[in-house]
């Protein structure tokens, strides 16, 4: 349990808030127009955009002057601050979506102390929506609170399959195999941290990737928590410095997908 006084993650998560808000109009300002990716590669299919390093910049600097005792770590830019919470900021999930001038990006903001998530917001300001949670106290999208699915088929499910050049594509061949023998109804939005959010709202029943970056689900995993998803040990292992596979699904299908698709595959 977190040392730290519901009234000081209150005050915290009420700031991410406004700041990941303010933070999505500045993405939306600098979104390119419908048409092939304004942005440079970093690795294969792998995009950064102007807009990228001016989020994750703001979101840094206003940070630091809010609470400046808190630590931050952002994907981009390469920018830490050690304390004992950390801020881990994905300034533009769904980079490749975003390029492109889709709509299905957003801001994602989470805090954690050592391996426990304990406030997560997600901003997609093309769609209007702001996820939000802070541990103990539920999770909301646009102000409402949202639930996980009560799905227990699996033949009546659908499942989100995330897919990175960071694992082989024959990997990712047979967990979406796995998938589509239950039965489930297959995705794949471009965006891991709207992914999970879609699970936490029961939009979607699952979303499994074979490896995912802590700045991609920092705020999703809080958020998650608190909607009551079924969430495998992401932060456990080298979760935090490396990554991991994540699933997160509804809590009546999450036993019979980890047996379908052999979670997690390697
Ligand atoms: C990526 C997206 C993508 C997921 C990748 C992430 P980025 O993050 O979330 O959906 O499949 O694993 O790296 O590059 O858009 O911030």
């Amino acid at each position: 349990m977190t040392a730290f006084a519901s009234t000081a993650l209150a005050r915290r998560l009420d700031t991410a808030v406004q700041l990941a808000e303010e933070a999505g109009r500045l993405a939306l300002r600098l979104r390119p127009p419908p048409g092939a990716p304004v942005a440079t590669l970093k690795g294969a299919q792998d995009w950064l955009t102007e807009a990228d390093g001016a989020v994750e910049e703001f979101l840094s600097r206003q940070l630091a002057e809010r609470f400046p005792e808190d630590g931050f770590q952002g994907e981009e830019t390469g920018r830490a601050r050690s304390g004992t919470l950390r801020w881990v900021v994905d300034p533009i999930d769904g980079t490749s979506n975003y390029a492109r001038g889709s709509a299905r990006f957003c801001v994602s903001l989470g805090l954690i102390e050592d391996r426990t998530p304990l406030l997560g917001v997600l901003v997609a300001p093309a769609m209007g929506e702001t996820f939000a949670a802070r541990r103990g106290a539920g999770a909301t999208l646009n102000g409402a609170p949202i639930r996980a699915a009560a799905t227990t088929d699996l033949s009546r499910a659908m499942v989100e399959c995330g897919w990175s050049p960071r694992r082989p594509n024959g990997a990712y061949f047979r967990l979406v195999e796995g998938v589509m023998g239950t039965g489930a109804m297959l995705r794949a939005g471009g965006s891991g941290a709207l992914g999970l959010a879609d699970v936490a709202a029961g939009r979607i029943d699952a979303y499994i990737e074979l490896h995912i970056n802590l700045w991609d689900v920092a705020a999703a995993l809080a958020i998650l928590q608190e909607a009551g998803a079924t969430v495998s040990p992401f932060l456990d292992g080298n979760g935090l410095a490396e990554g991991n596979p994540i699933m997160a699904a509804a809590p009546g299908i999450a036993e019979g997908l980890v047996v379908a698709t052999g979670f997690p595959l390697a």
